[in-house]
């Protein structure tokens, strides 16, 4: 069962019922395909570990806050970005610093991070609200109560911010042409399949690989074409370089051995920024106008507060909502990775190449760690309980070296674009429009979120 379910006068948001038997190895295969969210058993939600072993590999879902934190942070060393994960991510971001290990991701990270330091952030400021209110100016001329689709606006939007942003408004990826790829391209290679799980390279023919071939190819064209660009213009003329993520990626030298990085290294990193940097932060958007519109008292607070102040500091509330919705849908619903030598983990004697799987879906909805794990309730997120929830038990951007490097970008786009939202409108579900939430690489509303757009 999808749908919000009303029970004792609560709203029970979207979510899979988990279902409370175990299911074979191939069951398990064929659900991870279909939705992985929907393939965990009521046991995941109440076992701080779960170990099992197959013909395949071996495998453990980590739920105890401790345990995660032994392999994010302490033993991080050991647990690499898994093979599963590199083989639905590779073909389209290759080996850019989400995929990257050792000191490839040291390199990358190194290079990046200025980008993403608290002051550069705040200068992105103007531009997220300036993004924001050319959506709402097109909003304005809309009917009162006409249908918007508010997951392909949250999109449509976080893309223009990116691309702003990151690359001076540059990239020249059309929005329909951009969204309609990547949806292709998470259709057929975000999800666990049984070609996938016997190892069979990417470029075997099966269906889903042929299929994916267009999106690659429309990416590798496009963005090649903005990076010779750019670097034909940094060339003529040095004085016209903008400072922006992409001349970073191309000017700036290894501080150890002074190189620059190679056309793969910038190409890679170009679309995984593109890919990281909107697709998650417009999913958490759209799940939290969704919420809002089951919790009219939360969107009343919620619109009085970005009433009264559009300073991100003063928006507690807003924020509150925001980590709320995002521990009931994190848009990145499972962290994965192996271990490369033996250890031992909860008790439980690790072998080289075992599953590590970390599920912020599972663990955000844990029946040992949160009380009303599946009901919306932002003030468990008000100043002064948020500092009691262990720094393991949620995890919407992970966590250690591998921390997601957007986080404080994601966190003040989100609050503007919200509060930017409530300040002028209230959205409404459309009634009986099926909210369903599909584990793709990332978290999405499977059929989108149509909502009705009201003055307020
Ligand atoms: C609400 C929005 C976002 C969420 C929930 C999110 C979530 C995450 C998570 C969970 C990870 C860690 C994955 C792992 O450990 O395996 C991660 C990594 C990453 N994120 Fe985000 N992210 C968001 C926004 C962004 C933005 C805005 C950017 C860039 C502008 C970005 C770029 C990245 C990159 C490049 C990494 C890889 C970092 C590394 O491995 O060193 N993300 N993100």
């Amino acid at each position: 069962m999808n749908a919000p379910v009303l029970s004792a006068g609560r709203v029970r948001p979207a979510a899979p019922v988990p279902h409370d038997r175990a299911l074979t190895p191939l069951q398990v295969i064929r659900e991870m395909g279909r939705n992985p969210i929907a393939a965990f058993g009521i046991h995941a939600y109440q076992e701080r570990y779960i170990y099992s072993r197959n013909w395949v590999q071996d495998f453990m879902l980590v739920g105890d806050p401790d345990g995660i934190r032994y392999v994010l942070l302490d033993n991080a060393a050991n647990y690499h970005k898994s093979i599963q994960f590199q083989r639905l991510t590779r073909p389209a971001l290759g080996n850019g610093l989400v995929n990257a290990e050792g000191a490839s991701w040291r390199f990358q990270r190194r290079v990046t991070a200025p980008m993403f330091q608290p002051r550069h952030i705040a200068d992105f400021a103007a531009l997220m609200r300036e993004a924001a209110e050319t959506m709402l100016e097109r909003w304005s001329h809309l009917a009162q109560g006409a249908e918007i689709d508010a997951a392909d606006e949250m999109m449509q939007l976080t893309y223009a911010i990116i691309s702003r942003t990151l690359f001076s408004n540059d990239v020249t990826m059309q929005y329909g042409k951009m969204s309609e790829a990547l949806a292709v391209y998470l259709e057929t290679q975000g999800k666990v399949s049984v070609a996938r799980t016997l190892g069979l390279p990417n470029w075997f023919p099966t269906p889903d690989n042929l299929r994916a071939r267009g999106p690659l190819k429309f990416f590798r064209g496009e963005l090649m074409g903005l990076i010779a660009r750019r670097k034909a213009q940094l060339a003529a003329d040095p004085a016209s370089a903008r400072h922006d993520f992409l001349d970073l990626l191309l000017t700036t030298r290894d501080p150890e051995g002074g190189a620059l990085f190679g056309e793969a290294e910038v190409f890679d990193n170009v679309l995984t920024f593109i890919f990281a940097g909107h697709e998650t932060t417009s999913n958490a958007l759209a799940w939290t106008l969704y919420l809002l519109s089951l919790h009219p008292d939360s969107d009343a607070r919620a619109a009085a507060e970005a009433a009264a102040s559009s300073d991100i500091a003063s928006l507690v509330y807003t924020r509150m909502v925001l980590e709320e919705a995002m521990r009931l849908y994190p848009p990145a619903p499972i962290i994965s990775r192996d271990s490369v030598g033996e250890d031992t983990l909860g008790g439980f004697k690790i072998r080289p190449k075992t599953s590590i799987m970390i599920s912020p879906w599972v663990l955000h909805r844990h029946r040992k760690l949160w009380t009303d794990p599946d009901y919306f309730d932002p003030e468990r997120f008000a100043p002064g309980r948020r500092e009691k929830i262990h720094r393991f038990a949620y995890l919407p951007f992970g966590a250690g070296p591998r921390v997601c490097i957007g986080m404080g970008f994601a966190l003040q786009e989100a609050t503007i674009i919200l509060s930017s939202i409530l300040r002028r409108y209230r959205l409404e579900l459309v009634p009986g429009f099926p909210v369903e939430p599909l584990a793709r690489l990332t978290l999405r509303p499977r059929h989108g979120v149509k909502m009705r757009v009201f003055r307020r």
